[in-house]
């Protein structure tokens, strides 16, 4: 499978971490604007499985060595979740384009180092939110757009999944840091940023989950309010002690339409379409399952494929098996970094957009830790238009 012949005068990205990260190496490998692949871990044995799976030539022992590299112009961080923030700022400083995984970064002061880096030096930055390039997500943006909700009135999200048996740094961590799969498709739709949020946590950790992070929370609860839109977001995050299968859900309402994400994951979206009132009590309300369509042709053709199949056919991570691939949504994230870094502006994702959704995160989490008290969400400032 792949290989990774150069395409002379492309891009040449690095893939760092090739746990979750394995599954964009052929995706860069089939972009048609992407000249290089290189590899990168520390972890020799992953390196050389990897490496040895997708043909890859340059193989790298780590972000170190790709940042003193001359022959790497960008960087796919899909780290530890805890490194994000740092590696960023380092590989941004070493003059690289950064795609990073989510979360931007733990700390609202490492987040405004990102934005201002970004600007200072003119190079791109994306956060890879997946929920924002889902097939559902795509399909409730054209909804959106076309004015079908009608003046919108309620959202609800939710990223259920238990991290029990995770490497470690997952063990304690607090749920609402990790909101963005859940929060960030509202904003998007939306188009808002979070103004202020109230939490509450749920449940009880044990002793030894709650030292490395000091939040005893396995479960975190918020709603949001909005600048701009006058909708309150209710969001939940649960990562520990729940009975409850895994979803990464939004649902959006209007006065007009009603977008439904299902109960399980293998089940179909519902879709409701509220009538005018014709008589008595209530409008009609007709509730139906929708087919989403599946978005590959708005991806150059070789990598069209890559909507539908994973990497790890075997299934041996979880994350793809659980997400069904994230609902097609990578090789829309691959396009969307290659396109802003070769067209030479922001991405869809950039530093203030990924600090948005991120700080509102950390904010929901110091709520939740303040029994509930309304906590005011930073803000950072949308990249000016060019
Ligand atoms: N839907 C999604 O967007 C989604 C899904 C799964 C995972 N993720 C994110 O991806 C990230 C990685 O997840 P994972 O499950 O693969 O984690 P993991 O801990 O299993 O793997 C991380 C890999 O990064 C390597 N690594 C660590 N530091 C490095 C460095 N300095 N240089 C090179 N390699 C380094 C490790 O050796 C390891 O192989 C996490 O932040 C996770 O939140 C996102």
């Amino acid at each position: 499978m792949g290989g990774d012949a150069k395409k002379s005068g492309g891009l040449r990205v690095a893939v760092v971490g090739l746990q979750f990260g394995a599954e964009f190496v052929p995706i860069y490998q089939a972009h048609p604007d992407v000249g290089q692949v290189v590899v990168a871990d520390l972890d020799e044995d992953q390196l050389a499985t990897v490496g040895d799976r997708f043909g890859v030539e340059r193989r790298m022992s780590g972000l170190e060595e790709v940042l003193a590299s001359s022959d790497v112009d960008a960087v796919h961080l899909v780290t530890p979740v805890t490194l994000h923030g740092e590696q960023t700022i380092a590989a941004l400083e070493a003059g690289k384009h950064v795609a990073c995984t989510i979360p931007a970064a733990l700390d609202t002061e490492v987040l405004r180092r990102i934005v201002e880096l970004e600007r200072a030096t003119g190079l791109t930055y994306m956060m890879m939110e997946t929920a924002v390039y889902t097939r559902e997500f795509l399909y409730v943006q054209d909804l959106v757009n076309s004015g079908a909700f009608g003046r919108l009135a309620f959202a609800r999200a939710a990223h259920l999944q238990d991290m029990e048996g995770w490497p470690g740094y997952w063990q304690g961590f607090p749920p609402l840091a990790h909101i963005t799969h859940a929060l960030a498709p509202v904003l998007a739709l939306t188009g808002a940023t979070a103004r202020s949020v109230h939490s509450f946590g749920s449940g009880r950790l044990p002793e030894d989950k709650r030292r490395v992070y000091g939040n005893p929370y396995p479960v975190e609860t918020s709603i949001f309010q909005l600048h701009d839109v006058d909708i309150a977001v209710e969001v939940t995050r649960s990562m520990f002690e729940m009975a409850r299968s895994y979803t990464e859900s939004f649902c959006l309402y209007g006065d007009r339409l009603g977008f439904e994400w299902p109960q399980l994951e293998e089940e179909r979206p519902l879709l409701f379409e509220m009538a005018p009132l014709a008589a008595g009590r209530g409008r009609p309300i007709e509730a139906r399952r929708i087919e989403v369509p599946d978005r590959a042709d708005l991806l150059p053709e070789p990598i069209r494929k890559f909507t539908r199949s994973f990497v790890y056919e075997s299934g041996d991570h979880l994350s793809f098996v659980q997400g069904g691939g994230h609902s097609g949504s990578h090789p829309h994230l691959v396009h969307e970094f290659v396109s802003a870094v070769t067209e030479g502006r922001p991405s869809r994702i950039d530093a203030a957009t990924a600090a948005n959704w991120t700080a509102a995160g950390l904010a929901a989490h110091q709520s939740a830790m303040s029994d509930g008290e309304a906590v005011e969400v930073p803000r950072f400032d949308l990249q000016p238009a060019n």
